[in-house]
């Protein structure tokens, strides 16, 4: 379904980012990933070799959102698809759970990552999806559509990028699609903040430590806890040309109906 096309992607190296590198790859695409850990970036490319363009950088950083859109056209020679989704989480931190002064530098730390990297992102990638008529997609979460998939800070910044869709796909209608999917929980390496004291902490250790992905799926009322694969035929949808007049909109593929009970 997309043979030909040349995607770029943040936070590739793990959890759904290294599921839709594997996807994407699976479906004739080649890939382009900005990704901050060496480690991970080291592994793509052991992994996948000239399939795969890999920058180390930060989705934060315009410079390194640059250098990515440049190395991606440099090996492939055009860019069709640019997809954000390096994201960080706040381990559902609740209003009432910090002090006042410690709010502004989780703010920053979450907000920097969720939303300006998107955001520049972007950005960068404007120029060239404008002349591949190409498009761009943002991985949101169940958290920008319902309370309780993190605390106010993750659900905010989720919100936060259905605003950009909106916006965005009007700016460049008719130029650039503009689309996002939504999945919901999945066991991956997703981060905390240090400013949260979560340096380090990941939630798959999370659910590891409160007895694994059944456990986890039960104490969220799911039926099984979804794998990363399980999400990713939105974004080989919305990349494709099947979705030519598709722009604006967002792919809910979290499966939950409302918000998960109050623990
Ligand atoms: N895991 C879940 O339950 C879940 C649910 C809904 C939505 N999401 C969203 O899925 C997306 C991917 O997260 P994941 O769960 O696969 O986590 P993950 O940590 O396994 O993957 C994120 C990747 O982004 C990279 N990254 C982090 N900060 C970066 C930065 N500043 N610059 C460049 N790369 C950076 C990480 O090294 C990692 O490889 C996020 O946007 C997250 O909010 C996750």
């Amino acid at each position: 379904m997309l043979t030909g096309n040349v995607t770029l992607l943040t936070g590739g190296g793990s959890g759904l980012g290294r599921a839709l590198v594997e996807r994407f790859l699976r479906e004739g695409a080649r890939v382009g990933v900005l990704e901050h850990s060496p480690e991970k970036a080291a592994r793509l490319e052991t992994d996948f070799g000239d399939a795969v363009a890999v920058t180390v950088g930060d989705v934060s950083s315009a410079a390194d959102n640059v250098s990515a859109v440049s190395r991606t056209r440099k090996a492939f020679g055009k860019l069709d698809t640019f997809i954000g989704n390096a994201g960080l989480w706040d381990f559902g931190k609740a209003l009432l759970d910090l002090p006042a002064e410690a709010w502004p530098a989780a703010f920053d730390q979450l907000f920097r990552v969720n939303v300006q990297g998107y955001l520049l992102g972007a950005r960068a990638s404007v120029e060239a999806l404008r002349e591949t008529g190409g498009s761009m997609i943002f991985t949101l979460s169940n958290a920008a559509f319902h309370p309780g998939g993190g605390g106010p800070l993750y659900v905010a910044a989720k919100h936060a990028i259905r605003g950009l869709i909106t916006q965005l796909a009007w700016e460049l209608e008719n130029v650039v699609r503009v689309n996002g999917v939504a999945p919901g929980a999945m066991s991956t390496e997703l981060s905390g903040l240090p400013a949260l004291d979560q340096d380090g902490v990941t939630l798959r250790g999370t659910i590891e430590s409160i007895g694994g992905e059944d456990a986890f799926a039960t104490m969220i009322g799911r039926p099984r806890l979804p794998r990363p694969e399980d999400y990713v035929g939105a974004y080989v949808l919305l990349a494709s040309d099947q979705s030519r007049t598709t722009t604006g909109t967002v792919f809910e593929t979290h499966g939950m109906l409302g918000a998960p009970a109050k623990s």
